[in-house]
């Protein structure tokens, strides 16, 4: 109860500005149960949701790359790797294994997920390759209550208790999160880096965000150019 309340206590008292975060990534250099980033979203009780962000890692064990909470689920959106290589979407309490999708190590991927509360059907796209579309979270339902966003870690209660084992090591740049379903269009002009419509829960471009810990915000690396 404490360490909830203290974890309020932070969300709501250090968010800054909105920050133009262009060209920059976030790096999270080692493995902890504690290093994260926490995201401040536009807005909450959304019908349905797609985020998109690129990562880059070497780790094989499992780990989360998108974690949202809200007070009654902690898996709320959910984007976690499978140690077997397998992308996993959570909405609230249905998980979904897609398979035999893009999956490197020591690159950038660019990866979408999104569910659609008119189906109730939940699709991912890896570097642009769409998944087969699975049972999501039943359809028409709402993810109501305010949400809580973060990076590097799973969250197994609402803004805490994070497990070493599931940390992302690695960097994570262009995080978007929209309140409704990107068209397969707009999916592929994300992927590209092309003129796509900023997410309008979570713009890179506009972000406010919260640093706990050891993750460095840093420009992000380009091919030399000489
Ligand atoms: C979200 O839904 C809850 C009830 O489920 C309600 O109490 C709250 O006011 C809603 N928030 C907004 C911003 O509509």
């Amino acid at each position: 109860m404490e360490r909830l309340f203290l974890v309020h206590a932070l969300f709501t008292m250090c968010w800054a500005v909105p920050q133009d975060l262009s060209g920059k990534m976030f790096t999270f250099p080692k493995e902890s149960d504690s290093d994260h980033v926490g995201l401040m979203p536009t807005g909450e009780n959304y019908t349905s949701v797609t985020v998109c962000l690129r990562y880059f890692t070497d780790v094989k064990r499992a780990f989360s790359i998108f974690s949202m909470a809200t007070p009654t689920s902690t898996n709320d959106f959910l984007l976690f790797k499978e140690s077997n290589g397998d992308m996993e979407l959570h909405v609230r309490y249905e998980g979904s294994a897609f398979t035999g999708l893009p999956d490197e190590q020591n690159m950038w991927m660019s990866l979408c997920g999104s569910w659609d509360s008119v189906t109730g059907l939940s699709q991912v796209w890896i570097n642009g390759k769409p998944s087969a579309r699975k049972m999501g979270y039943t359809a028409g339902s709402v993810l109501d209550g305010k949400p809580i966003i973060i990076l590097g870690q799973e969250q197994d209660s609402y803004g805490g208790n994070f497990d070493k084992g599931q940390a992302f090591i690695g960097q994570l740049t262009d995080v978007h999160m929209w309140n409704y379903v990107l068209s397969p269009c707009e999916i592929q002009r994300f992927t590209s880096d092309l003129n796509f419509t900023p997410g309008n829960v979570l713009n890179w471009r506009s972000l406010e965000y919260t640093i706990d810990g050891h993750v460095v915000l840093e420009n992000k690396q380009t091919p030399c150019q000489e």
